[in-house]
């Protein structure tokens, strides 16, 4: 696979996320190894991402809610990588008016951030109007607003510095189809591989990588706060652990601008090719009433009425 263009340029712990996580030689020393910034710390996929690029030689700034968790997180990942430097910047990001941007922008003033990782995301199921319009639209700030925020922050900073790096966002395998009872999540990262694969075509020439990677199912919290939903239990049970993607996510930076990572990531993305968008959200809306998860999701909306 050809370098990308600006290869010659670009520091060590960048060239290994390039060559997909093949160190070549020793880290550099100090504090002028290129920062990663924005993964949020959890047992899920941030958290192996984070370790990866700390196994190469890069610091990390985590971006998480300011909770005991990122505590915890980022000390036990400096208590692993004492060489490394690791931060952790707590901030809501599901906040309106993107207030954590600020306060990103302030905690990793002066670092040359170079490895950007938009990662943080969450699903609310259920029919849409069940939950409350704050929560939608705080979902909505985390998964697409926030991504394309921090994003913007860090690309004025690297193309203003003449800086190399990637930018890497967390998609998923529903942003390929209609996704009932988490329609505004497939929304979201339907929102994000559009906005990357955009943003890839104008930042490459300039020495800065965009990837989108569509994940599929993974044990991590993320089924955690979900309703009881026949496909979400499928998904469950076929989930892989979080360190099974940090190397096929790393391969794909600078070589393309979607990855697709897992088999119902690839089948999702497979299936519309052969069956229209529009006839397959037609035909599923025709067949809605027959679904067991829209029996589930009409009865948890019952019971919430009558609580009410
Ligand atoms: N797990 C899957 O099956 C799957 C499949 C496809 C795509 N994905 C995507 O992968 C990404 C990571 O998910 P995961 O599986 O690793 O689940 P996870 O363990 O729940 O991680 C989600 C991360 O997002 C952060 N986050 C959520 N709300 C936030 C907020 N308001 N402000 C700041 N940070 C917030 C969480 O931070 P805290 O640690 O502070 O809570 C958490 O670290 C998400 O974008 C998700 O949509 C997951």
């Amino acid at each position: 696979m050809a370098p990308p263009g600006a290869w010659s340029r670009a520091p060590a712990p960048v060239r290994r996320v390039w060559e997909g996580g093949r160190a070549r030689g020793e880290a550099r020393s100090g504090g002028s190894a290129p920062t990663r910034a924005a993964p949020p710390p959890s047992p899920g996929i941030g958290k192996s991402l984070a370790r990866k690029l700390l196994s190469q030689g890069a610091n990390v700034v985590l971006v998480a809610l300011d909770d005991d968790l990122l505590t915890a997180t980022s000390a036990e990942l400096a208590a692993e990588f004492p060489a490394r430097d690791v931060r952790a910047v707590g901030v809501d990001l599901g906040a309106p008016g993107a207030p954590y941007v600020a306060t990103i922008d302030a905690a990793t003033a002066g670092l040359p951030v170079s490895l950007v990782f938009l990662n943080a995301g969450y699903m609310l199921t259920g029919f849409f109007e069940a939950t409350p319009l704050a929560a939608q639209l705080a979902n909505l700030e985390c998964n697409a607003v926030s991504a394309v925020a921090i994003a913007h922050l860090f690309l004025t900073r690297m193309v203003g510095a003449g800086r190399t790096g990637c930018l890497v966002f967390t998609s998923s395998a529903a942003a390929a189809v209609a996704s009932p009872f988490t329609c505004l999540y497939a929304a979201t990262k339907a929102c994000v591989s559009s906005f990357g694969a955009s943003l890839a075509v104008e930042a490459r020439h300039r020495g800065i990588d965009v990837l989108v990677f569509h994940p599929s199912p993974v044990a991590s919290r993320f089924y955690d706060r979900a309703h009881k939903l026949g496909v979400l239990d499928f998904f469950r049970g076929v989930a892989v652990h979080p360190d099974a993607l940090p190397p096929a996510v790393f391969g794909a930076v600078g070589r393309t601008a979607w990855r697709d990572v897992g088999p119902t990531a690839v089948a999702f993305r497979l299936m519309m090719k052969l069956v229209d968008f529009n006839a397959m959200a037609t035909l599923s809306a025709l067949a809605a009433p027959l679904l067991p998860d829209f029996k589930l999701a009409v009865a948890d909306a019952a019971a919430k009425a009558k609580k009410r």
